[in-house]
């Protein structure tokens, strides 16, 4: 894995006060921030930089049991529960897994909406006596999963039997609070823990990660190994060696310096479109607060250079791009060379797919410099278990790092405890009934003014 940063410096922009020197004196502040993290992580308060170190048996176990006695595998989760795994499925079993008959292992679905449509859909689709539903979530109490848990759960009792549901259901969640934790010592329901201290967008490699990946026969150890290799990388206090400090400080320089206000994941491989939206996840949720923070957008090359590219050209300059850049895909075709008389497809000929892909990552870097807008990027020799796990590590210790920088709690995410106080209120849930009647005044007022088309 590579971070190529070349393209984020005035040196190659022609402006902008993020410079190479720039950079380099900001490595006082890093160190501070590096400090700061590896106190956390010594007092125990913050416990993701422990995950590649643990030991994975009782995920392993598990996963590869239920990868055996199942013909689906239904995932109900939310935000961090759903998008690690996700991220790992994309990027490594592809869109057609689960129609693929050779493939080796059960269906693999995410319930994480509540949309009443994908939910129904998705029981219809499985044959429930024969699916597993692991239900992630740290604190056993989130509205989706937990309405998705008690759906799921009456279909199956009314396929198995009451009695049966038991040996269906695995929950991952905290070893000691929630109604998941409740119900799985009360009636006996499976359970793999999330540490405590770690947080849901930071626990894609705690079992969290782990059950999916081993349900899905992908190769954890080596998921675990690259975050190791990684978190080394990251404990180096050079801007040479550690990438989670490059990626914090340029974030952090062009957002203050040049207002660069967005930052655009664009990923040149579609199974890493999906890491695209983890990154926004955990970019958004952790630093976006007490005013601080950058917006992150996902795209995908090349579909979105034909939809978003002209507004990151010649719109507001007020984003700072990261591409990932995969030098070696897993399958590769060759174009072939047919009409030589018509140049608008004979230079096509005798390329590959991936080569014109990388090619169309390189335009539309290059014209972004030309343009004076900064770009990282992320190059990873190819996508594979140990790559990803470099990738996740190196992006949350960039956050973590990025948090210190903006001055804010990274691991905390308060602004979204009101929107879900009011949703109880409204729902009926005990202790929350003032909460509803705020909502409901709040949601009236929208009647003032209303434009309609009959
Ligand atoms: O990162 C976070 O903390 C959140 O995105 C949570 O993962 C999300 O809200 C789901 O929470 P829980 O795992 O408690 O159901």
């Amino acid at each position: 894995m590579k971070i190529s940063y070349g393209l984020a410096l005035r040196e190659s922009l022609r402006h902008g006060k993020v410079s190479g020197k720039a950079l380099e004196d900001f490595s006082c502040r890093l160190e501070r921030a590096q400090d700061w993290l590896e106190g956390l992580a010594e007092k125990g308060e913050v416990g993701f930089m422990e995950l590649p170190f643990q030991d994975p048996s009782p995920a392993l176990e598990i996963g590869k049991k239920l990868k055996e006695r199942f013909k689906h595998f239904v995932l109900i989760g939310i935000g961090g529960s759903s998008l690690g795994s996700e991220t790992l499925f994309h990027a490594l079993k592809g869109p057609l897994y689960n129609s693929n008959p050779h493939r080796g292992g059960p269906t693999f679905h995410v319930l994480d909406n509540v949309d009443p449509v994908k939910t129904v859909e998705i029981l219809e689709e499985i044959d429930s006596a024969r699916t597993c539903f692991c239900v992630v979530s740290k604190s056993g109490s989130t509205a989706e999963s937990m309405a998705n848990f008690l759906v799921t759960l009456e279909v199956l009792k009314s396929t198995v039997g009451r009695n049966l549901v038991r040996r269906q259901v695995v929950f991952i969640t905290d070893p000691e609070i929630g109604a998941l934790r409740e119900l799985a010592r009360e009636e006996g329901y499976q359970a793999l823990e999330v540490p405590p201290n770690v947080g849901g967008r930071f626990s894609v490699l705690s079992a969290v990660g782990l059950l999916p990946a081993a349900v899905l026969g992908l190769d954890v150890k080596a998921l675990l190994a690259g975050a190791a290799r990684a978190l080394e990388a990251c404990k180096t206090r050079s801007l040479e060696t550690n990438p989670a400090w490059v990626i914090a400080a340029l974030h952090y320089l062009h957002h203050t310096l040049d207002d660069r206000r967005i930052s655009v994941m664009m990923a040149y491989h579609e199974g890493l479109a999906t890491f695209a939206d983890w990154y926004r996840q955990l970019w958004a949720e952790s630093l976006g607060k007490e005013g601080q923070g950058q917006t992150p957008i996902k795209a995908v090359g090349a579909v979105d250079q034909h939809s978003q590219i002209q507004l990151y050209n010649e719109g507001p300059k007020d984003k700072i791009v990261t591409f990932l850049h995969v030098e070696e895909f897993a399958k590769e075709v060759e174009i072939p060379s047919l009409y030589p008389e018509k140049p608008s497809l004979s230079y096509l000929g005798g390329h590959t797919l991936g080569e014109l892909l990388n090619s169309e990552l390189i335009g539309t870097a290059s014209a972004l410099a030309k343009n004076g807008v900064p770009s990282i990027v992320v190059t990873l020799p190819r996508v594979d278990e140990k790559t990803l796990g470099k990738l996740f590590m190196v992006y949350e210790m960039a956050t973590a790092i990025s948090g210190y920088l903006y001055g804010i709690n990274p691991f905390d995410q308060p602004g979204v405890e009101e929107g879900k106080r009011l949703t109880y209120g409204l729902m009926g849930r005990q202790g929350f009934k003032g909460k509803g009647k705020e909502a409901r005044e709040i949601w009236k007022k929208r009647l003032n003014k209303v434009c309609e088309v009959s």
